[in-house]
């Protein structure tokens, strides 16, 4: 089935909040539909820089800014969708042969994506036109 941007899903983190602060809970297949194997973070974005610019052939994630703000732009090859994540209980999942980029971070962005396979490069499609072209084969 050809993946679609409107499949990827905004996740509202229920906040835990009591007089002492706030606290976020992200628990693998109950909150992300899948099982975690691998939790990483983005931080210190030099000014002006944007990230991403891949696909996954398979991967699944959900990333949140748990601090500070950045722009994710999701693409399925037909359509772009453009998501601002400035909030520490918002997530958006990610799944398989999506384009993303991730573009205006602010200075204290910290971006968490959690994974559900570890790092693998063979798993990356890291060319746009690549992309396209393997989308519009499917
Ligand atoms: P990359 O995926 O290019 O970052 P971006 O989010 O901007 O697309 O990753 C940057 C570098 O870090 C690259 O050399 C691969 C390495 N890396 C790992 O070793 N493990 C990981 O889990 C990730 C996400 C990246």
């Amino acid at each position: 089935m050809r993946a679609s941007i409107d499949d990827q899903k905004l996740v509202n983190l229920p906040i835990l909040g009591d007089a002492r602060g706030s606290l976020c809970v992200i628990e693998g297949e109950r909150d992300t539909s899948f099982p975690i194997a691998r939790v990483y973070y983005i931080f210190g974005t030099a000014p002006g820089v944007s990230r991403g610019f891949h696909a996954h052939l398979a991967l699944r994630q959900l990333a949140v800014c748990v601090r500070g703000s950045c722009t994710m732009i999701l693409d399925d090859g037909n359509s772009r969708r453009s998501v601002i994540l400035d909030r520490p209980d918002l997530g958006v999942t990610i799944g398989p042969m999506i384009w993303r980029e991730m573009h205006d971070f602010s200075e204290d962005a910290v971006l968490m994506v959690l994974a559900d396979q570890c790092h693998n490069e063979t798993d990356y499609i890291r060319n746009y036109d690549a992309f396209l072209a393997m989308v519009h084969a499917s």
